[in-house]
């Protein structure tokens, strides 16, 4: 991208572009993770109800705080995790993006730290910020060697340390014990430990909210936008220690999740069995989908979220990535070398996919 020389942007930003997975219109999208199931009439009517009278006080700022909500995310996380957790432990936002950027502006004292290939809007937030980033290893295979990553984080000296367990775009998890050491190594070096939790609903490894007790410096970054398939609606949250807590507040912009998302996150979180009632059916499709790619000979990398990293096919990732489009399947080039990644759809939506791309391949 090119600036005109009138506009006073930062240095730091000059050579970065803007995070953006296509949209398109028409597509069987499985491109950007999301749970491909719409919300039920009677939930879209409940929401509708919910609605009115946010809507009737839209002259008055919204919670500030977004009290209620928190209190009911701190409930959905003791259910789900075992944890004794209050509102104090919980922070919400526009999505887990914004609690990423809170984050970052409050507690980027000094470099952050993430391990490649992981979430690459990690790095951009830190870039944005004015947080320096270093980047941290994986194996050829994708996973985490915990010593090699305890070395480069005492090298690095960071103030935060960013895990994505499941990881995306690869898919796989990192056992709880090597969490621990991680949060271990990072209390030698004075550093947060973030564990960016979007795609835990999908694993079966205990959530690292099972550590907060042990480890204050711990924080774990949760959405609705995956299995909760509440995407559109924009709520992601922090569950940490109540300082860490006490920090964000420094950084948010005040007033910043409206009143409509608050109404209608707190209505989900009442129906949090219904929404996250295909999370079942998305593992079984993501199991079948890499059973038959194997058996056609694409290699895939072992998977606990919603999508698949795939290789092992003749083209290169761009070109079956156009070929792909051309027939109607949106799926996502990352900038693996012989990789794509595919999000995992309804039935039918998979189904299309495997022909389309044994077909192509
Ligand atoms: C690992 C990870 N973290 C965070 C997010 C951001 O999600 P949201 O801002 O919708 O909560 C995503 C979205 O794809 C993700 O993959």
């Amino acid at each position: 991208m090119s600036w005109p020389s009138w506009l006073p942007l930062k240095p730091a930003l000059a050579t970065l572009t803007p995070y953006g997975a296509p949209q398109i219109e028409g597509v069987v999208a499985l491109n950007t993770n999301e749970n491909p199931f719409s919300l039920s009439e009677e939930l879209t009517e409940e929401m509708l109800r919910a609605l009115k009278p946010a809507l009737r006080d839209l002259n008055r700022y919204p919670d500030r705080d977004a009290l209620e909500l928190r209190s009911a995310l701190a409930s959905y996380i003791n259910k789900s995790s075992g944890a004794n957790l209050d509102l104090n432990n919980i922070w919400a936002a526009n999505g887990s993006n914004e609690i990423l950027q809170t984050l970052m502006l409050a507690l980027g004292s000094r470099s952050a730290i993430g391990f490649l290939p992981s979430y690459s809007v990690h790095p951009l937030i830190a870039r944005a910020t004015g947080v320096a980033w270093v980047d941290g290893s994986r194996r050829a295979d994708f996973t985490l060697d915990t010593s090699v990553a305890i070395a480069e984080i005492k090298v690095a000296h960071p103030s935060l340390i960013f895990i994505t367990t499941p990881n995306n775009p690869t898919g796989n998890s990192l056992p709880i014990g090597e969490i621990e050491l991680l949060a271990q190594a990072a209390a030698e070096v004075g550093a947060l430990l973030v564990v960016d939790e979007a795609y835990a609903e999908f694993s079966e490894e205990p959530s690292a909210i099972t550590l907060l007790a042990k480890y204050p410096h711990l924080v774990v970054v949760r959405t609705m936008s995956k299995a909760f398939a509440f995407a559109g609606a924009r709520v992601g949250y922090m569950v940490a220690d109540r300082k860490t807590v006490e920090a964000m507040l420094i950084t948010r912009l005040p007033y910043h999740l409206s009143a409509q998302t608050q109404a209608l996150a707190l209505v989900a979180l009442a129906h949090s069995d219904e929404l996250l009632g295909e999370v079942a059916q998305l593992r079984i499709e993501r199991d079948r989908m890499i059973k038959s790619m194997i058996e056609h000979g694409i290699g895939c990398v072992p998977s606990a979220a919603n999508f698949i990293l795939f290789s092992g096919f003749s083209k290169e990732p761009a070109v079956l990535w156009r070929a792909m489009l051309d027939q109607g399947i949106l799926i996502r080039d990352v900038g693996i070398p012989g990789h794509l990644r595919v999000s995992v759809g309804t039935p039918a939506e998979n189904t299309r996919f495997l022909e389309c791309l044994f077909a192509l391949k």
